[in-house]
């Protein structure tokens, strides 16, 4: 390796835009190398010799990983969630995390409605049974999104986003956020639910757009699902985690849920055996919410303009 200034290093899939605006800089020298996401020695290794580091989800940022560096100075994760970053281990060595927020917002919102789409459609089911050569219409009937309650667990980005979108849809939209004021949600056209008990018995949709925390694991549990009406039909785009996963496989199988929708998990990848994978009741897609051309150019080119403005420049923007 040559002397520059400052060796950033890749470890997951960055889009060629974002790696161009890396390289694009004379005093920057980018290491792209996926394999160091899979064995976390090497990464702490390598990362004794980097300033920064850009992330997706598939690289472990953990506190052993992050322990003793004494070079390294930022880390980005071009994505949302940074639960695959010991926050606050990097905290505590001084090294800043940063994220970029806005850039798949849309395409997770799109996938949430294409989800709820095809849950309430049987798109799935559909599409095998005719590729298997079936002709069968009767048991696939639907139901309509318009007129329907959904339930949108944290208003942020995502969860506006996509209460616009069910608003289109002729949906009536209740929200709960325990940063957001009611006024402000109502502003979006959102009713707004002080308590998620009260929530729950309300909805025929209810979809989740909060991070995973210590607070939020499993509040969809047994309890809230017992609440909920046996026509409700989940849907989760955000983490594999907020679901209790064994509470919801016995309501599918009690019929107390109709279905659910769920593009995260917790482990990923899930194990193969999954129930709730193959359980027919569901619809179930390989965490693709940010998984579209443009939300990948976006996430990129903004990590890399973060990660040089803190390298290079000093500036601070979206540190979490
Ligand atoms: C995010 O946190 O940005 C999304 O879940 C997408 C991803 O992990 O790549």
């Amino acid at each position: 390796m040559t002397s520059v200034a400052y060796r950033v290093l890749v470890t997951d899939k960055l889009s060629e835009e974002g790696l161009a605006l890396l390289r694009a800089e004379k005093d920057v020298e980018v290491v792209v190398d996926s394999k160091l996401a899979k064995d976390p020695k090497a990464l702490k290794e390598a990362l004794k010799d980097a300033d920064g580091i850009a992330i997706r989800s598939g690289t472990q940022l953990t506190a052993e990983v992050l322990e003793g560096q004494t070079r390294l100075k930022a880390i980005v994760r071009a994505g949302v969630g940074v639960d695959n970053i010991d926050v606050p281990a990097a905290t505590r060595q001084g090294i800043v995390v940063m994220n970029t927020p806005g850039g798949n917002t849309i395409s997770t919102a799109e996938q949430t409605m294409a989800l709820m789409l095809a849950l309430s459609r049987n798109t799935a089911r559909a599409d095998a049974s005719l590729k298997a050569g079936k002709w069968d219409r009767n048991s696939l009937t639907g139901v309509q999104l318009e007129g329907k309650t959904l339930g949108v667990v944290g208003l942020g980005r995502v969860g506006l986003a996509v209460a616009q979108r069910a608003l289109g849809f002729e949906m009536k939209v209740l929200g709960y956020d325990p940063l957001l004021s009611a006024e402000k949600a109502q502003e979006h056209g959102v009713e707004f639910v002080h308590k998620l008990d009260d929530l729950w018995p309300q909805c025929d949709y209810i979809t989740l757009h909060t991070p995973l925390t210590p607070e939020t694991r499993h509040v969809v549990s047994a309890a809230a699902i017992a609440s909920m009406r046996p026509t409700v039909r989940i849907i989760n785009c955000a983490r594999g985690g907020l679901i209790d996963d064994a509470a919801l496989l016995e309501a599918l199988n009690a019929g107390k849920v109709a279905g659910a929708a769920i593009d995260v998990f917790d482990p990923e990848p899930p194990p193969a055996d999954d129930p709730i994978i193959a359980h027919p009741k569901t619809v179930v897609t390989p965490h693709l919410g940010a998984s579209t051309e443009e939300a990948q150019v976006n996430v990129a080119v903004e990590a890399a303009r973060l990660l040089c403005d803190y390298l290079i420049r000093g500036q601070v923007r979206f540190s979490v």
